[in-house]
This record gives structure tokens, sequence and C-alpha cells, in this order.
């Protein structure tokens, strides 16, 4: 039995499906309590708000039976916070005098959603356990129950990262991956993380669920390189069928479900449908197309085998979430997540 199929037979299938232990995430790293070399902890909470999670997930059912939709814009805000300044819940600061928002970054701005759920996440936190829950693990926690809630795995979520005191348009331009970047672009980037291809094709899978704008596809349809010809890798009628909901000009904020056969169940359907031409951004498709068997590889394996997308999905999602955390007595934990105390 390996590392990992001994860790899952222990921690073995939650009610909610897949539990999947951080130190299975990194097996090398041999702390005892799981919590990998980046100083978070599974228990972080387990003394001065042992609710935590309770509470983010009764705020999270009521949001999602309202809009299953914000599962997905939850997951990606989490995603959004961590490649920049590290999981430090940047990305929730707003404008101030000292602050330049990242929510107004070319990959932010009319497209970052869910603000507002963390917010009533954060109040109810404020009101049990005061001045103790940062922003950034509520980011953490909520991409996880929202990947539950959907469907997905779940996994041991690796806790007590702190809230920055700062913000940066600058490298949320620079770092957050675009809708039309190549392969060998999005690997760079991710490297820039500390993540592989391998986390890069298994986060991608977060495209699961949840909807993207127009004119984040819209050079697919009309102009891919530069001829005025649609991207030649897009399926025929998926092809037609995306013209009606995005004109060549205007309409840019017409959606598309990114997953169009179950866009809010979490499952490997993102896969199949890009092995059958269907995925919709370019980012999506060059997984496949792009010429690295690495990730041409693991698309058709987690196409195949939706239990390994789960286990990868998890790993990947621990990894991510320990992405420069501020620990210790670095940062804060704020009281308001839109800004700082
Ligand atoms: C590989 C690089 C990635 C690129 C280029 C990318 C790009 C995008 C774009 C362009 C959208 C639509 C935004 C809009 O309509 O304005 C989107 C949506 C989304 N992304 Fe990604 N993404 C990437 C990776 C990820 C990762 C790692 C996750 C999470 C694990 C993620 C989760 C999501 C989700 C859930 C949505 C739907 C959000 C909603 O419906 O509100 N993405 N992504
Ligand atoms: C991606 O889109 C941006 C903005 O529209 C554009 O400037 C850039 O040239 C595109 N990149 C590629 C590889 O097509």
């Amino acid at each position: 039995m390996g590392v990992v199929e001994a860790v899952i037979s222990v921690t073995a299938m939650t009610l909610l499906g897949w539990t999947i232990s951080p130190s299975s995430a990194h097996p090398g790293w041999g702390s005892p309590w799981g919590g990998g070399s980046s100083g978070l902890l599974p228990e972080y909470y387990m003394y001065t708000c042992p609710q935590v999670n309770d509470i983010v997930l009764s705020v999270l059912e009521r949001a999602f039976e309202t809009e299953p939709r914000i599962a997905a814009s939850l997951l990606r805000l989490h995603f959004h916070d961590c490649f920049v300044q590290g999981c430090d819940a940047s990305v929730l600061l707003d404008d101030s005098p000292m602050i330049g928002s990242e929510k107004k970054a070319g990959p932010n701005l009319n497209s970052l959603r869910g603000f507002e759920v963390i917010d009533e996440i954060k109040a109810k936190l404020e009101e049990i356990c005061p001045e103790t829950v940062s922003c950034a693990d509520i980011l953490a926690l909520a991409a996880r129950g929202s990947t539950v809630l959907s469907g997905g795995p779940n996994w041991e979520l690796p806790l007590g990262r702190r809230d920055s005191r700062t913000a940066s348009i600058s490298i949320a331009n620079r770092d957050i991956p675009p809708p039309n970047g190549t392969i060998q672009n999005l690997v760079t980037l991710f490297q820039r993380q500390g993540l592989d291809e391998v986390d890069l094709v298994a986060l991608s899978g977060g495209h699961t669920i949840g909807m993207a704008r127009c004119v984040t596809f819209k050079q697919r349809l009309y102009n891919q390189n530069g001829n005025n010809q649609p991207d030649s890798t897009l399926e025929r009628g998926y092809y037609q069928e995306l013209k009606t909901v995005c004109p060549p000009s205007g309409g840019d904020n017409y959606i598309s479900p990114l997953d169009l056969a179950s866009p809010v169940r979490f499952d490997n359907t993102y896969y199949k449908l890009i092995l059958w031409g269907k995925g919709l951004l370019t980012s999506d498709e060059v997984l496949l197309t792009g010429r690295l068997s690495t990730t041409m590889e693991l698309v058709r394996a987690y196409a195949e085998d939706e239990g390994l997308f789960f286990q990868q999905f998890a790993r990947s999602m621990i990894k991510m979430g320990s992405i420069k955390p501020l620990i210790g007595f670095n940062g804060e934990v704020r009281r308001n997540c839109r800004r700082v105390n």
C-alpha cells in the first residue's frame, strides 16, 4: 500500500466524501501533525474557535441554496488571493488611501464575486470568536466548503494564515494567468508559485464549476492567431453555440459555463470536455493541445478516473493554500476583511 492509499484508508471517506490528509500531500515533510513545512496546522483553531468550520459551512450552505454558482466564485477567490503575495487575503482589501485594491486589477475587475459571503462569514465569526479567525483562513475554508458542497473532494485543511496589511495590483496583473495563455506561459506562472505541471492540470479542474464572461474567450471565436480565424481546436458544434452567446463586438459580460455538461457539479467532466474540443478557455484546451506530454497525459488520466482527479485536486489545493502564508507575528487578523485594522 502506498503512502497515499494508507492515509486515505485511515482518514476514510467521511459523510462528505473523500478526505485527504495534508501529510499525504507532502509525504516527505514528515511533520506528525501534517502541517507540512508551511507552519500551518489543521488544528489551529481547536481551542480558540472550534466551531469555525461549522460557521463557515452554515453561511455557505444558505448562499449555495440561493445561488449554486457562489461555490465557484469562492473557490476562485482563494486562487486569486494565493497567487498574489501568497494566501494573505490581500484580494479582499478595498481601495483606501494606503491600499490600491487588487479588485481593480485586470483579471479581477468585473469578474471576482463572493465578497459579500466572505463578509457574512467574517461577521458571524467576529460574534462568536472575536479577532481570532483570519480572512485568509476564511478564504481557504470557503474554497474547501464550496468544493464539498458542489460534490467534490474534502480534505484536512492546514490553518493559521494571517492577513496582509498590503495589496498589489501590479502583482495581480503580472502573476494571475490569462485565459489566452499558452501552455508554456501557464507552466511558468504556476512555477513562480512553487506549483508544478500536475498542480496546473489538477487545479484547472476547478473549472468544473462556474462561468466565464464572453470577453475571456472571444479571441478564440473570431481571431485566435491574428488571422481573423477561430481556434481550430474548438469543436465545431460548440463553436457555433458559443458564437450565439458571444458576438464579435459587445456582449463582453455575457456568461457561459466553463463545464457546459455540469456547471454546478464538481466532477471530472471538465477533462472529458477538453478531450472533445469543448474546453471553454484557451488555457483549458492547451492542457491537451499545447504539445506538452505531461499535461496532455494528465488530462486523459483525470478524464478517465474521477477518483484520481479528486485525490490530486485535494493535494494541489493544500499546496496552493500554503503559498507564502503570513504566520507568527507577521500580518494581523483583520476585524473586517475589507480593511486593515
Ligand atoms: C490555469 C490558469 C487559470 C486561468 C487562465 C483561469 C482563468 C479563468 C477565467 C478567465 C475565468 C472567467 C473569469 C470571468 O468571467 O471574468 C475563470 C473562472 C473561474 N476559475 Fe479560473 N483560471 C485558472 C485557474 C483556476 C484555478 C487554479 C482555480 C481554482 C482552483 C480556478 C477556478 C475558477 C472558477 C471556479 C471560476 C468560475 C468563477 C465564477 O463562476 O464566479 N481557476 N478562470
Ligand atoms: C491575450 O490577450 C491579450 C489581451 O487581449 C493580448 O494583448 C495578447 O496578445 C493575447 N495573447 C495571446 C497569446 O494571444
